[in-house]
């Protein structure tokens, strides 16, 4: 399917931000993706125009409700001036994963992508040149009508946002500190925590406060029913390498099924190194930092890529794994990754566009 696009140019663009100091998710770029739906017409009205803040009834349910989705995914410059996408389609099929839990309208996966290529065409400017920045882009659905009756809306808001980013933790690739957190929790099986929805990161704040208390810029979730299986590490999958074998909670209904989770089981899978997706209970984890067996620990999302753990506070004190230096592994898994995704290695498994 081709959609029309109504393309609305903005008179007054402005200066692009350093791409040393980018940060995370703080500039945003001269234009924005919408469209809209109703139960009569469907999705339409797609247009392209200057990024600019929108109205809402104050009664629109996505601010009563929750009823919003999002998805994260990057645009990269390569050294021969491309602009790649990296595995769109796994973001498109993610989203209507998310609607299909949240009683939202689905987007087929074709319009999806098509309105990411074509705003990131129109802010081709926007995508940073420097090794290791992208352009983030951030696609969302929010719930519209003004309704105060708890039920699906009838009216939706889709929208794409572009931002130039670099390195989503301050401190860059150095090693992270992770609290295990054994009070709150993310969410649980048969609730919302495999969808990207708003609330599962509202939702994990506090605990982040936390830990940040304890010198840790994440929190290790243990699962809400028995508090003593792993789930994900902050807003990321995770993975440990214990004895030579990488292992990863398995996908149980709770755990975002991370693109970039799948991503590391299949070059792992190619690179011929056993990667298990099973239960892994906490005090394992703890018992093999402890015998020496844990050799790496890292989160794998969009926005870091891949994140080294340097430490476990669990139990109060701080388990420190592989001296709290980035391991072989992970160093592998981040160049290969981000090498990819910016066309600095060769795509055998054809995951750019
Ligand atoms: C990711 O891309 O790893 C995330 O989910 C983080 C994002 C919510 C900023």
């Amino acid at each position: 399917m081709t959609m029309s696009i109504r393309i609305e140019k903005s008179g007054a663009l402005k200066p692009k931000p350093d791409e040393d100091k980018l940060g995370f998710g703080s500039y945003f770029t001269d234009h924005m993706f919408l469209m809209n739906y109703d139960t009569d017409k469907g999705w339409h009205d797609a247009r392209i125009v200057p990024y600019a803040p929108l109205q809402f009834d104050p009664a629109a349910m996505v601010f009563h409700y929750g009823q919003a989705i999002f998805e994260g995914l990057k645009a990269f410059r390569t050294n021969d001036g491309r602009i790649l996408l990296f595995r769109p389609d796994k973001n498109a099929q993610r989203f209507n994963r998310s609607c299909e839990r949240l009683c939202m309208p689905e987007i087929d996966e074709e319009t999806f992508v098509e309105a990411i290529r074509a705003i990131v065409r129109v802010e081709a400017d926007w995508v940073p040149a420097k090794a290791g920045a992208s352009l983030y882009i951030r696609p969302f659905i929010i719930a519209t009508e003004p309704a105060l009756g708890v039920r699906p809306s009838k009216s939706y808001l889709f929208a794409v946002i572009l931002s130039p980013v670099g390195n989503y933790y301050g401190e860059g690739l150095k090693p992270v500190n992770i609290r295990v957190e054994s009070d709150f929790v993310r969410a649980v099986r048969g609730g919302i925590g495999n969808a990207k929805t708003a609330a599962n990161y509202v939702g994990g704040l506090k605990a982040q406060e936390i830990a940040a208390a304890d010198n840790c810029a994440q929190v290790l979730w243990l699962d809400g029913v028995e508090r003593k299986y792993i789930e994900e590490v902050g807003s990321m999958n995770v993975f440990f390498k214990i004895n030579g074998k990488v292992i990863t909670p398995a996908l149980n209904g709770s755990i975002l099924d991370g693109v970039t989770r799948q991503s590391v089981i299949r070059l792992l899978e190619e690179w011929g190194i056993p990667v298990v997706e099973a239960k892994i209970a906490i005090d394992d984890v703890l018992a093999a930092v402890k015998d020496g067996t844990l050799e790496e620990a890292f989160g794998t999302g969009t926005a870091a890529v891949i994140s080294a753990v340097g430490g476990l506070h669990a139990n109060g004190s701080m388990h420190v794994i592989n001296r709290g230096e980035i391991g072989e592994l992970t160093s592998r898994l981040y160049d290969a990754i981000t090498g990819i995704q910016a066309g600095k290695l060769e795509d055998s498994l054809g995951w750019t566009v």
